[in-house]
């Protein structure tokens, strides 16, 4: 039987759960009903969608270290929906932050982005994960040839920013932020290990 069909179907539900839960939740709250949101909805909305950018993005890095250590080469092809669903959740964060949390106040929006580095990590992360979504297609994998593993490389560094944003914007917590440091330490740690693998083998079999 060929489970591909239904695991990507439930993929997709997987990952668009969080926002149909979400537009659910603000549809009681106009509808005056009991919902989630907490008195002070626009952060919560905020932070909701800043947790599920970060879980999918870490989802999306664990796919390479599963693949290798699975055998099962077709686990890659999770990588691209999980990479696209992390932006768009990623997409929605910034659009609550400009839209409901400053209704487009351009001048204090570039404060809070220079004066507060972690908005700049936050904005960084999210600026260079537009270069990786556009080229996520066959067509451009196939144009850009070596260019592109090279340029999918950022996002290890989008990892770290996320990662750092995190930490700083999180206000009391940090057991959450801590846990996300941990798996993206491990993810990276691990493709370390395996790309010097081979040469540290080398070395302990001469020792
Ligand atoms: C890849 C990019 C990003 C990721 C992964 C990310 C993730 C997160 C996470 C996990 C939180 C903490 C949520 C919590 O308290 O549980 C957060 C908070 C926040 N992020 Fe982001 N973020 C990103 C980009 C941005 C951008 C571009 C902006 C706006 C320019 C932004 C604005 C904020 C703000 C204002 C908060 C604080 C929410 C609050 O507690 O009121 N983030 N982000």
């Amino acid at each position: 039987m060929n489970y591909e069909k239904p695991l990507r179907a439930a993929l997709h539900l997987l990952c668009l759960l969080p926002f149909l839960w979400i537009v659910w939740q603000v549809w009681l709250m106009f509808s005056y009903q009991p919902h989630a949101l907490t008195a002070n909805p626009f952060q919560y909305i905020n932070q909701y969608t800043g947790d599920w950018t970060i879980r999918i993005l870490l989802a999306s890095l664990a796919v390479t270290p599963l693949r290798k250590l699975l055998k099962k080469n077709g686990l890659i092809k999770w990588r691209r929906p999980l990479g696209l669903y992390a932006f768009f959740y990623g997409l929605l964060h910034l659009g609550n932050y400009l839209v409901l949390d400053h209704f487009f106040d351009w001048a204090v929006i570039w404060q809070d982005l220079v004066k507060r580095p972690a908005m700049t990590f936050g904005m960084i992360a999210l600026f260079l994960m537009i270069p990786l979504a556009v080229t996520s297609t066959k067509k451009m994998i196939r144009r850009l040839g070596r260019i592109w593993p090279r340029l999918h490389r950022l996002v290890y560094l989008i990892g770290i920013l996320a990662v750092v944003h995190n930490i700083m914007m999180v206000k009391a917590d940090l057991r959450e932020p801590l846990i996300h440091a941990a798996i993206l330490c491990l993810l990276l740690g691990y493709r370390l290990y395996d790309k010097y693998r081979p040469g540290l083998v080398k070395r302990l079999s001469f020792t």
